[in-house]
Formats: structure tokens, C-alpha cells, sequence
């Protein structure tokens, strides 16, 4: 949550529609109802800010390929790639909440927007190509048990691209990914930056392949498959 923003448009530029104070004092209405229904699953009082969203999005290029965002909430994050200049239809939103998935098919609508839990990527063959050139994730994995975790990573990583990366913020002091899921996946995290512009503070971790991507992709898919 990043208190700048409020009381004026923030994106007005290539036709994104601007966030009014109308707009973000829905969403955090929204965010709030959610995360007294669902604290677990929502695991945030409010959406993360602006300052949050570029660090989160810096390093994703227009043109690179699809980008999967998992968790989007009320589409903080979306925002951020569309303000980068990724197009719409390159998106893929992947998010639990029924209320949250409702909103984000109204806001995004050339965005493919999936009503499902993170955990069951690799029951879908949502990218046949492999070729997701980014996952951007909300996902709040300190409240989530380490198997659901390992679900979720070992899911993604069966579509990101060769080089790609794995995106995630935390509230926490080290990356929420535990050492034993990056080692049993063959993955590594490297922290690349926070940012105090948001309540609360915030890291951002890239996680990529360690290996070359045949092997990781068949050890992802078997640990898919135990997961
Ligand atoms: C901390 S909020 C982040 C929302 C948004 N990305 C932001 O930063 O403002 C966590 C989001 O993850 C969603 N979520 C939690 N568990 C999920 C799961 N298993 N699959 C998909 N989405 C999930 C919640 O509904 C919520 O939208």
C-alpha cells in the first residue's frame, strides 16, 4: 500500500485506465472485506503499492513472451506490466478469489483470467509451448504449508521459458521460498532489491533454474506429480 497514490490518476498513459480514489478506495475495500473473510488466503490487508509494483515488474520486457501472474488480488502488479508496455492478451492471471477473479476479468478484459488455485498449474496445460517468459507472484507462500509451495513452484516452472524468472515479494526477512524446495527443485533465489514505499516494507526475490531446463523440467514434473 503505498499512500502517494491515493486522491489522483496514476496511469494515464497508453490508454491504461486511470486509478482514481474512487478506484483504489473500492479496492481497498475489497482487499479488506477479503482478508476478514480469507486472512490466510489473502494474507494482506491492503494491495501493495505503486513503489512495490515497479520493483516487482522492473526487470519483465514487453515482447518477451507471456506472463503468468499468480495471486493478482486487485491487479496492483497487472497494472505495473501493463504501465511497461506488456500487452493485455500476453496476460495470464491465475487467481483463488472469487471476488478478486470477478473484478480482474471486468478491469482486464482481454487478459486470460483463471479462477483456480495455484497449487494445480501442472493439472493444466495452460502453455503448451513453455514458453512463459515471466511469473509474477502475490502469492502469500508464508502462510502456506511447504507441499503447497512445492506445488506451486514445481507448476510454474513446467511453462517459464529457459532464462525465465519466478517473481515474489515478501513481508519476511529472507526469501519465503524454504532452502529445501530450491534445492529439491534445482532452483535458486537471489534477492533483487525492497522498498520501504509500502506498508509493510517489502523484498523482492528472483527465482531461476540452476540446471539446464530438460533436466528441471523432467524433476519438476515428478515433483509435480508427488506434490
Ligand atoms: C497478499 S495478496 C496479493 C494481491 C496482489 N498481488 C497485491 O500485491 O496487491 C495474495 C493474493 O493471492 C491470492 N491467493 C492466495 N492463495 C492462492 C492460491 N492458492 N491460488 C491463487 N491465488 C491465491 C489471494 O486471493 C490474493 O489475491
Amino acid at each position: 500500500m503505498d499512500g502517494k497514490a491515493a486522491g489522483r490518476a496514476v496511469s494515464l498513459e497508453k490508454g491504461i485506465a486511470p486509478v482514481t480514489a474512487v478506484c483504489l478506495y473500492s479496492d481497498y475495500l475489497q482487499f479488506f472485506r477479503s482478508w476478514v473473510a480469507s486472512p490466510l488466503r489473502v494474507a494482506a490487508v491492503a494491495p501493495s503499492g505503486d513503489a512495490l509494483a515497479r520493483l516487482m515488474t522492473s526487470e519483465i520486457v514487453p515482447g518477451d513472451g507471456p506472463v503468468l501472474e499468480l495471486g493478482p488480488g486487485t491487479g496492483a502488479f497487472t497494472r505495473a506490466l501493463l504501465e511497461r508496455g506488456l500487452r493485455e492478451n500476453d496476460l495470464t492471471l491465475v487467481e483463488y478469489g472469487s471476488d478478486f477473479a470477478r473484478l480482474l476479468e471486468h478491469r482486464f478484459p482481454q487478459a486470460r483470467v483463471l479462477w483456480m488455485d495455484a497449487s494445480q498449474l501442472a493439472s493444466y496445460d495452460l502453455f503448451p509451448a513453455a514458453n512463459v517468459a515471466a511469473v509474477v507472484s502475490g502469492l502469500p507462500l508464508l502462510s502456506m504449508p511447504p507441499r503447497k509451495i512445492m506445488a506451486i513452484l514445481a507448476g510454474a516452472f513446467l511453462s517459464i521459458r529457459p532464462g525465465g524468472g519466478f517473481y515474489q515479494f515478501t513481508y519476511g526477512p529472507r526469501c519465503p521460498v524454504p532452502r529445501a524446495i530450491l534445492d529439491r527443485l534445482g532452483l535458486k533465489a537471489r534477492r533483487i532489491g525492497g522498498t520501504i514505499r509500502n506498508l509493510p516494507p517489502a523484498s523482492v526475490y528472483r527465482i531461476t533454474r540452476r540446471q539446464p531446463f530438460g533436466g528441471l523440467r523432467r524433476s519438476s514434473q515428478a515433483m509435480a506429480a508427488q506434490a
